[in-house]
């Protein structure tokens, strides 16, 4: 079976910023990948990227087999049905004026479909992410944090998509709140055969969700492999630091707050050789060479000198 989708040397500048230097992941169908990075590592422009919604100047991005990058918006729109996004902060996206039956039945009104029956399709919609018919009268102000993500989730799969790529889908839930969007995630995606990309910080979500993980630094992954394979023997010292750090029950330990050496380097001028070698605990004179991204045992890591292998 071939992957859903297949990111291949995925570019993305904004004027003199480089911002995504070649991004390659496959996501199979059924699967959940997951993609972690600092703050600024580029996660949400990699699946802004793909989706159309940011430049891409290289690469290729392809659907279900089909090349979509640099597609024109007219040629996008019949998959968009296919491609659903579920952004970063999700009250801020949501529009306040909406009833949440207008918010969640919004997508086949922007696709045209009006011979929907709105009111039924609201019901249902509200009934697969576990909310209150009633609630479809509410609006946005009037929802918790986890309930408003539950919207979200149903408008992203009002078009029966094949695909869901979420941006940060826990942030800023309580812990008990995290864990149940996520088995609604997980339920969801079992159910109705999904395929997910989630961007997140928090790597507690990836252990619960991810079946793949790849770790992201100045838009480059680092490490690629099973999320078990990762947590249990991470290659990279950058993914190292980052779950050494990583205080298993806190929720919201983002990761730029955790003691790395130094700043992220600046992405106009970027660093030669190793990219992160300035702030490697276990940087040597080799880490002058640019180190490529190896595969051992269904397993990719960018580092000279790697870690458990
Ligand atoms: N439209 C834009 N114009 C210029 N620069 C941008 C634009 N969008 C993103 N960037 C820059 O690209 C880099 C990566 O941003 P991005 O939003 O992808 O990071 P992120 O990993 O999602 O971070 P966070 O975890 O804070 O959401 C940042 O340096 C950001 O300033
Ligand atoms: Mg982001």
């Amino acid at each position: 079976m071939s992957p859903i989708l297949d990111v291949k040397d995925l570019q993305t500048s904004f004027g003199a910023v480089n911002v995504l230097a070649g991004v390659s992941f496959a996501v199979e169908q059924g699967e959940t990948y997951a993609m972690v990075g600092e703050s600024g590592s580029g996660k949400t422009t990699v699946i802004r990227a793909i989706a159309g919604l940011a430049p891409a100047q290289a690469g290729s991005v392809k659907f279900d087999g089909q090349e979509i990058r640099g597609m024109s918006e007219k040629n996008l729109r019949p998959l968009r049905k296919d491609i659903a996004m579920m952004f970063q902060d999700p009250t801020g996206s949501l529009s306040p004026r909406l009833t949440i039956r207008n918010l969640i039945t919004e997508p086949y009104k922007i696709q045209g479909m009006k011979d929907r029956d709105l009111d039924a399709e609201a019901k249902r919609l509200l009934e697969l992410v576990n909310l209150p018919a009633h609630f479809a009268d509410r609006y946005p102000y009037q929802l918790s944090g986890g309930q408003a993500r539950r919207v979200g989730v149903a408008r992203a799969l009002a078009l029966e998509p094949k695909l869901i790529l979420a941006d940060e889908p826990t942030a800023g839930l309580d812990v008990s709140v995290q864990g149940e969007l996520l088995n609604l995630l997980n339920d969801l995606r079992e159910r109705l055969g999904l395929s997910m990309v989630i961007i997140t910080h928090n790597l507690n979500v990836v252990r619960h969700v991810a079946d793949r993980m790849g770790i992201l630094y100045l838009g480059r992954l680092v490490e690629e492999g099973t999320t078990e394979a990762i947590f249990d023997e991470p290659r990279h010292p950058y993914t190292n630091c980052l779950l050494s750090a990583n205080p298993e029950p806190d929720p919201d330990a983002r990761l730029e707050r955790i003691a790395l050496k130094g700043e992220p380097p600046s992405l106009i001028k970027r660093p030669s050789g190793c990219e992160f070698r300035d702030r490697c605990p276990v940087a040597s004179d080799i880490c002058t060479q640019v180190p490529q991204f190896e595969v051992t045992d269904g397993h990719a890591v960018r580092c000279l000198t790697p870690l458990h292998l």
